[in-house]
């Protein structure tokens, strides 16, 4: 029987992709050269699989082309506000993400831009980098202890409560959430949670606040100018979720008039081509999407896809399907 036809939009890992090529009649990215749309409608066209990744926007246009051969999308990612999931339901597709493999690395950054953010680390390092450090002194760029601050988070899913775990039981923070799904009482409970309703509430109360809530239309731009003015004016944003769940304008003009004291972010609206507002603040740490960003879990999420379609093509349900 001959192997099945799979489309990969983008380098993965070499380990991943060595299995890929065992298993599957494979076209690889080698040059790593991102897709047209008319290429992925090809790949819908000629594959069984398509695998692409978070920065491929799989939209309508490409989903209704005509003549699919393919039946199974494996996103490598678990952020799938890159497919129209309304049209891939419509064209009997199947979607699956890659959920838990990524969770405490994009955790992992969410703290290391909290802290960041409260002790200035980026300013920091650009005043060492720029030969301007004038030695050490007692009233030398100041920020904010962390330990024992108030942590609320904005959807309280796995990667929000790996965090509240770093923060809570490391940093002896404490937790605030708002997410209208709340976790069993036991993960509430280890955490001495506190659930909040409403965003607005929550805004008012937390040192800093780190948003974990899944981006699309739904949630576009739920950090806006009225809400950056219920925060402290010392407290600090971090997103590490999506872009869009901040209007980056109604940001910059927060972080410049001190409506809060800082912000990091490591996901941006219309990425990469970041708002250049942000690039001459001192009081924002920018990372590039970096979330997932370890040799570990990039092979995970590999490994999970592969695993994904690997069900599929045995007539088996796939154990992260979306769609
Ligand atoms: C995801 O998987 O959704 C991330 O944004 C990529 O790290």
């Amino acid at each position: 029987m001959s192997k099945p036809k799979v489309i990969v939009t983008r380098k993965w890992p070499a380990e991943v992709e060595a299995k890929l090529k065992a298993l599957y009649d494979v076209q690889l990215n080698e040059k790593d050269i991102p897709m047209t749309a008319d290429e992925l409608k090809v790949a819908l066209q000629t594959a069984d699989a398509l695998l692409p990744t978070v920065t491929d926007p799989i939209t309508a246009d490409i989903l209704n082309v005509e003549g699919k051969r393919a039946k199974i999308i494996g996103n490598f990612g678990v952020g799938y506000n890159n497919i129209d999931i309304n049209a891939a339901k419509a064209q009997g597709l199947i979607v699956t993400n890659t959920p838990e493999v990524l969770t405490d690395c994009t955790a992992d950054i969410a703290m290391l831009l909290l802290l960041m953010s409260a002790r200035r680390a980026s300013e920091g390092d650009r005043l060492v980098r720029n030969r301007q450090w004038k030695g050490w002194c007692p009233t030398h760029m100041l920020g904010q202890k962390v330990t024992g601050k108030t942590l609320g988070l904005i959807g309280f899913g796995r990667i929000s409560q790996a965090m509240a775990r770093k923060a809570h039981h490391g940093f002896g923070m404490k937790i605030l959430f708002c997410d209208p799904y709340p976790p069993a009482q036991d993960i509430i409970d280890d955490l001495q949670a506190v659930r909040y309703e409403t965003v607005e509430e929550l805004l008012t109360e937390a040192n800093f606040v780190s948003l974990h809530c899944p981006g699309g239309d739904a949630t576009r731009h739920l950090i806006n100018e009225e809400r950056l003015k219920l925060m402290r004016p010392s407290a600090h944003l971090i997103n590490t979720a999506r872009g869009d769940v901040v209007d980056s304008k109604a940001l910059i003009k927060a972080l410049k008039e001190g409506w809060i004291a800082g912000a990091g972010l490591d996901v941006f609206e219309g990425e990469p081509n970041i708002d250049p507002g942000f690039l001459d603040l001192d009081n924002v740490a920018l990372l590039p999407h970096l979330g997932s960003a370890t040799e570990e879990t990039r092979i995970g999420m590999g490994n999970r896809v592969l695993e994904n379609i690997a069900a599929f093509f045995a007539g088996t349900e796939p154990r992260d399907r979306v769609v």
